[in-house]
């Protein structure tokens, strides 16, 4: 819009996140830095030490008589409903009564006068229980006859049967993924003020206030509308607090109402890491059919996921495995099976990209497979088993693509990073470097916008235009960093024609909008940015109207522009207009609301439309392996993303470089293990390792593919950002595996598993040498 020169971030510009200078000058507020009233107590988990048990008993004398405890929370205590299941399977309580299934499961909370107090009773406790054999992974869970978490899905098409009899070629693997911890630098926390009769406020950092307002009425066994649960921002949440602050949500509020006391919980960075749940790890087998020139036949797949012991968010996480499993690819023959597997680990959850990064993972090592059989560059296998050309556009789950760029995008990368003379030097290199050796990779990414329960995607808003002009914003999203509120009130002020200062960006509570959905699956500003513009045209056309009966003008004769209204010659500063319209007493206050258009899915018959659109994305990596040591680097990563017409260029480059770091360290240093009894070893970051800026591509180029603009009528033609670009470091681990792959002379697809860490590399490389 060319009249808005003048006004100050307005959408499609560049600006920093709303916090920005709080964030780094320690000045925003997280629930931790609120001051709590006086008398407040310090509630903290008590844990299970056995993986799998009985439960016959907990002798808690002398927890209660230790030093400044107030008292004890067990499954007793809980006045409502003991389960705080996201899915209403009843398969989570909040504390145990006869059954233990997992080492680190909360068993009790201890509430004191300080959190130190509370801390150091929770180890006080006797637990009597017998215990039970236990499964850890998957295929231990399978091998026990473990049941599924949840329903598992088969997605179908074509019949696989014949493509495997008469394709040339045929290959079967079997691929070990790992899961994540989230690793936000907040960890979990909540802390619950009781009210007068029924009533609590309760103050934390989720990704789902409504889901935890519902949790706390239900194990309060009070109405919904007695709950209300406060989010200002939260320091990461990845996923990670979309359910698991249910827990602690809901031990807070049972506390606060039994002492008729503030109480606060704040689990310590082992306990965050043991008692909640995380990526899921998945074991994939797939059995591909191919032709000579490297094209796809058929494909079948299996997917089978550690979920822990209840269901959580484990049904749509695998479902998204398996809705991402095709990547970029067409297959034309399909058969795609999950298996959630229940494990006596902690229950895993959503995290960035949903199981869509293992999905997408399976997909790109299946190329790899065929790039290794037939001799190819495998970027010319990836361009050649493409979505498009006729009759090649229809996914395993009968959705149409309909909006793929990816041979634009991809060229486009492929040239600006100067693949194939790279590759080419690559190989050159490696032949002549007995030590270190180097790899390069090429991979694209196609990524489903929608959450696949359609009734999640819809969003409220509410806006308040106040007499002095200035402006209230609120929605349903949650802020975690991602720059959520700066997008949505960008898009206010760009529909407003004003500047962005104007706009004050306040709290998410469920007091305010409620019924909302997790700030998840990417589509926050999808949804909270079309609702909250639905509320601002709601103001806007009762102000239309009444400059239209006031100065007598035709509606067309009123313009929003430049922190200015135009009434037919009239020029009126924004803020004298609005104290007009308020005079003339007009309603300056709006709910607006949205619901995605077009979106359908059948479960049953794993068919449907499950996803509005698709963002897309490529990014190419090269990385140094030692092969004495298993150590690497990553040289160089060139990332070409695909937001549609970005709505602030500036945050989503942002979202595609850490996304890209997130998704590096999930496939190389992060890994998760579990001793044979079932304790999480890596349950801090000296023993976990995240990316540190020093693992950081020494060259990072990262760019948004700018000519890109979502074919559907999305907010402003942008396109979701906050998870796709989680799996564009997938191109650091098919480089990892080149650079093993040339101690064969190339000739053996290396079947590295996830995270490739050091010693994984170390062990693949000593496999090829060794001619296996
Ligand atoms: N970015 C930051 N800085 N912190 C986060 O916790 N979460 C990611 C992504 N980007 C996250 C983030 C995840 S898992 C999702 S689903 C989206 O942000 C959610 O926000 P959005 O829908 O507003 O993009
Ligand atoms: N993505 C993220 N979170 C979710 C989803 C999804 O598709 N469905 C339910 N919660
Ligand atoms: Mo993101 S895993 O959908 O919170």
């Amino acid at each position: 819009m060319k009249d808005n020169v003048s006004v100050q971030g307005t959408a499609h510009s560049d600006r920093i996140h709303d916090s920005a200078i709080k964030h780094v000058t320690g000045r925003a507020d997280y629930t931790d830095d609120i001051a709590l009233p006086a008398g407040a107590l310090h509630a903290y988990l008590g844990v299970s030490d056995v993986a799998h048990a009985t439960l016959k008993g907990i002798d808690l004398a002398a927890v209660r008589a230790a030093p400044g405890v107030v008292g004890v929370l067990t499954a007793e205590d809980v006045p409502g409903v003991n389960d705080i299941s996201p899915t209403g399977l009843n398969d989570e309580p909040v504390f145990p009564t006869d059954n233990i299934q997992f080492h680190g499961q909360p068993l009790f909370a201890v509430i004191a006068e300080t959190r130190d107090a509370a801390r150091r009773a929770a180890e006080l406790a006797k637990v009597d229980c017998d215990v039970l054999p236990h499964a850890l992974d998957p295929i231990a869970a399978q091998d026990a006859g473990c049941p599924y978490v949840t329903k598992p899905l088969k997605l179908e098409r074509g019949d696989i049967a014949p493509a495997f009899k008469t394709a040339p070629h045929r290959i079967k693997g079997r691929m070990n993924v790992g899961g994540q911890d989230h690793m936000y630098l907040e960890g979990h926390i909540a802390f619950a003020i009781p009210g007068e009769d029924d009533e609590v406020v309760v103050q934390c950092s989720t990704q789902h206030p409504s889901e935890a307002q519902h949790m706390v009425a239900h194990v309060l066994g009070v109405p919904s509308n007695a709950v209300v649960v406060n989010v200002r921002r939260m320091g990461g949440g990845f996923g990670g607090k979309e359910s698991q602050m249910n827990l602690f949500c809901a031990v807070a509020a049972i506390a606060a109402k039994k002492w008729n006391r503030a109480v606060k919980i704040r689990p310590d960075r082992d306990q965050d890491m043991t008692a909640t749940g995380k990526r899921h790890d998945f074991v994939i087998d797939y059995d591909v059919a191919f032709d000579d020139a490297g094209r796809i036949e058929a494909v079948d797949g299996s997917f089978a996921a550690r979920c822990g012991f209840s269901a959580d968010l484990s049904g749509p996480v695998t479902d998204r495995a398996l809705f991402h499993a095709d990547n970029a690819y067409f297959y034309p023959n399909v058969r795609l099976t999950s298996h959630p597997m229940k494990t006596n680990t902690v229950s895993n959850t959503a995290f960035r990209g949903f199981g869509g990064p293992q999905g997408v993972i399976a997909a790109e090592r299946i190329i790899e497979e065929i790039a290794y059989a037939t001799g190819q560059d495998p970027l010319d296998v990836r361009k050649a088993n493409f979505y498009g050309g006729e009759g090649r556009d229809l996914t395993p789950y009968h959705q149409t693509v309909e909006d793929n760029i990816l041979d634009r995008l991809v060229s486009e990368l492929e040239d600006s990073a100067d693949y194939r003379k790279r590759r080419q030097d690559i190989i050159a290199f490696n032949a002549n470097s007995p030590v270190l050796k180097k790899g390069i990779a090429l991979t694209p990414v196609k990524f489903g916008i929608s959450f696949t329960a359609t009734w999640y995607n819809q969003a409220g808003a509410l806006v308040h235009v106040y007499n002095d002009g200035s402006i209230h914003l609120n929605h349903g999203g949650t802020e975690m960093g991602q720059g959520l509120n700066t997008k949505v009130a960008q898009i206010v002020a760009e529909a407003f024609q004003v500047d962005i200062d104007r706009i004050k960006i306040t709290k998410t509570t469920t007091e305010k909008v409620p019924n909302t959905s997790a700030t998840a699956a990417s589509s926050g500003t999808d949804l909270n940015g079309m609702a909250a513009l639905d509320a601002v045209k709601q103001i806007q056309a009762r102000l239309v109207d009444f400059a239209v009966k006031k100065w007598e003008v035709a509606p067309e004769e009123v313009l929003f522009r430049a922190n200015e209204v135009h009434v037919g010659a009239e020029t009126i500063p924004f803020d004298t207009f609005i104290k007009q319209a308020y005079l003339a007493r007009i309603q300056l206050s709006a709910a607006g609301f949205y619901k995605t258009p077009k979106i359908h899915w059948d479960r049953d018959k794993g068919q449907g439309r499950p996803f509005y659109y698709y963002s897309y994305g490529a990014a190419c990596s090269e990385v140094t392996i030692d092969t004495l040591t298993g150590e690497y680097r990553v040289e160089r990563t060139d990332l070409l993303h695909d937001v549609g017409r970005s709505l602030n260029p500036a945050l989503d480059k942002g979202q595609v470089e850490g996304a890209f770091v997130q998704g590096m360290g999930w496939l190389t240093t992060e890994e998760l293990w579990w001793d044979d009894a079932g304790r999480l070893r890596t349950h801090a970051p000296s023993t976990y390792k995240i990316p540190l800026a020093s693992d950081r591509p020494r060259v990072f180029n990262v760019n948004l593919a700018d000519w890109s603009e979502n074919r559907e009528l999305t907010i402003k033609r942008s396109k979701a950002v906050g998870e796709p670009p989680f799996m564009l470091g997938i191109s650091v681990f098919e480089a990892l595996s080149m650079a093993v792959a040339s101690l064969a002379d190339y000739k053996t697809c290396p079947r590295l598993d996830a995270p490739a860490t050091p010693e994984r590399v170390l062990m693949a490389v000593n496999r090829l040498r060794d001619g296996g």
